[in-house]
């Protein structure tokens, strides 16, 4: 494992995601618990991107079932095809949802939040785990926090 996680000080999204990414190999090296390493990686999208809510919702018995996570209390179960989470483990696809209000069956987990990513990781193509971005501000989430999640999840994928 890294000692230490280097942050970028740019102001620049897709560079703090490259700083991040690129130490995440470093991050998960040593380790092959794959809850050791989730928590890890929520700590470091924590520190690097300042997520007001990140974090893990993992497929157990046909549920997504909170796993590791940065920032306030959370809800423990989302069934399939529920909330973002639920419906991006359906549509087995990212979603972004620029204005939690104005998603049918949005699960509000804190009223502070506003927008919101969920971006899945699959194995044998069936998704085993989401991981849940919030924001406390309206239209957060772009196409760069797609890209970018999405190559965080495939690394992900080959813990
Ligand atoms: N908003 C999510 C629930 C999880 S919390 O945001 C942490 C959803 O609608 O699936």
């Amino acid at each position: 494992m890294a000692e230490e996680l280097l942050i970028s000080e740019s102001t620049n999204k897709k560079e703090r995601y490259h700083t991040l990414i690129s130490q995440i190999g470093a991050l998960v090296s040593g380790e092959s618990d794959l809850i050791a390493n989730l928590a890890n990686i929520a700590a470091a999208l924590k520190q690097t991107m300042d997520f007001f809510w990140v974090g893990f919702y993992i497929v157990r018995e046909s549920q997504l079932v909170l796993g590791p996570f940065q920032g306030p209390i959370a809800c423990t179960r989302i069934g399939f095809g529920k909330g973002v989470c639920g419906a991006a483990w359906k549509d087995k696809k990212t979603i972004i949802v620029p204005d939690v209000e104005a998603f049918p069956g949005h699960i509000a987990c804190s009223s502070a939040a506003k927008s919101e990513i969920v971006v899945p990781a699959f194995k044998n193509n069936e998704v085993f785990l989401v991981l849940d971005v919030d924001s406390d501000k309206l239209h957060d989430f772009d196409e760069q926090d797609r890209e970018s999640l999405e190559t965080l999840m495939k690394i992900i994928e080959g813990l």
